[in-house]
């Protein structure tokens, strides 16, 4: 059998996962291909993070675009398998809880390919977030369970997934942050956006229960005003989020000189946002590990979190769109009373080398 390694990505934050197990196989000589789904295809929400992040050019690139959930779901597993079904790989790796990462898995399981998922056993408990979804059923689908938290071995125990299954490695966003902290540092986005170190608010938006109805859209672009009275707020628009504030007729409300609105930008240039943020606004997953882990203030704009790690050992809040918890927040950022965090277990940069260790084994024994 062939001992070809299948590496799937399709969507922003699964290209800061798979850069550093990249590296690994690379440095071990493993054979893989690279598959990008296509289902993020914009220069900023796609090809720049290969630029910037050293990910060489997808072997393969299904070019999906974007659709509904079944259709979308639908059109990678058609594409994948006809790819899979070409070679079969010893191993599909997915991450993450994109819509990429269940249809490949689907296919693979269904074609009795071994999968390895990356990011597994998160739970936010809520199954009107598309990514529950995603992220249950892969579980259910996978050989190697490879987990960022402790929380995410109970998550799994409890949905019966046996414990020979289930590998603590880290955190591999931190590994891809570790990599690049050093080049995004000296780099000068502050001058180009008149900010200034420790003095304004990074924030991102794109969960569809906040962003997909008017309602709770406008009331986060009131956030963003409130918080535009107390200190710049940068804010790199998604591109969903783009797309609502036009249908809703928000961007309007968008205004105001200490507002900074720009596409989606790079890895190292947001890196550097964040490293010299006063507080993050967010409701993505990833940041909310990022910003934990360079203990920089997070308050989340959401009811849950699938990372509790981060409220429990980082520097995160859940602060939904509830503006007395916002504005006592922010009270005591500004007051520097706000809480502070400790080292979190194996966030340490070198999850990538454990995965690809056990990943190994399991090929070539
Ligand atoms: C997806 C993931 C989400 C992840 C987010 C990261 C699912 C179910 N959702 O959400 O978990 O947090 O990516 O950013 O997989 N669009 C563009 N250009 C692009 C990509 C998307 O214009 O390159 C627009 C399209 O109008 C599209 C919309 O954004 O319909 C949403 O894209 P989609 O990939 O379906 O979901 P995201 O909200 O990006
Ligand atoms: N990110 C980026 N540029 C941006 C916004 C985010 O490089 O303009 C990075 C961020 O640092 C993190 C990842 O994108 O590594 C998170 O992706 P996203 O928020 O899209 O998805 P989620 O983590 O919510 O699934």
């Amino acid at each position: 059998m062939s001992k070809i390694i299948y590496l799937v990505a399709g969507a922003r934050p699964n290209f800061m996962k798979i850069a550093p197990l990249i590296r690994e196989l690379e440095k071990r000589n493993l054979e893989y291909k690279l598959i990008h789904t296509g289902q993020h295809y914009d220069y900023e929400m796609s090809k720049i993070f290969f630029d910037r992040l050293g990910i060489p050019e997808p072997d393969v690139y299904l070019n999906i675009g974007s659709a509904s959930h079944a259709v979308q779901t639908a059109k990678i597993m058609i594409e994948f398998e006809k790819v899979i079904l070409n070679e079969r790989p010893s191993m599909v790796v997915v991450v993450g809880d994109v819509n990429s990462t269940l249809a490949c898995s689907l296919v693979a399981k269904k074609l009795d390919i071994k999968i390895a998922h990356v990011e597994a056993g998160l739970r936010s408990f809520d199954q009107s977030m598309p990514e529950e979804i995603n992220r249950i059923l892969t579980d259910q689908l996978s050989d190697l369970l490879f987990i960022t938290e402790p929380s995410a071995e109970t998550n799994l125990k409890r949905e019966g997934i046996e414990q020979n299954k289930i590998y603590f490695v880290g955190n591999i966003m931190i590994d891809n942050l570790l990599m690049n902290l050093e080049k995004a540092k000296p780099l000068n986005t502050l001058t180009k956006y008149n900010l200034k170190s420790k003095d304004f608010a990074l924030m991102t938006i794109h969960r569809p229960s906040n962003v997909d109805n008017a309602a709770s859209l406008e009331k986060i672009t009131e956030i963003i005003n409130f918080i535009q009275e107390k200190m710049k707020i940068f804010f790199p628009i998604h591109p969903r989020t783009r797309k609502r504030l036009q249908e809703f007729d928000l961007e309007k409300k968008l205004v105001g000189s200490n507002l900074v609105l720009t596409e989606p930008v790079g890895y190292l240039k947001f890196l550097n946002l964040m490293l010299n943020s006063r507080v993050v606004l967010t409701d993505s997953g990833g940041i909310q590990e990022e910003a934990s882990y360079l203990k920089i203030p997070v308050l989340t704009l959401r009811k849950n979190t699938e990372r509790p790690i981060t409220i429990e050992k980082g520097t995160n809040e859940l602060v939904d769109t509830d503006f007395e918890k916002i504005k006592m927040y922010i009270n005591q950022i500004l007051t520097s009373t706000y809480k502070t965090s400790q080292k979190i277990e194996k966030w340490d940069g070198k999850t990538s080398e454990r995965i690809v260790n056990i990943i190994e084994k399991e090929i070539i024994g």
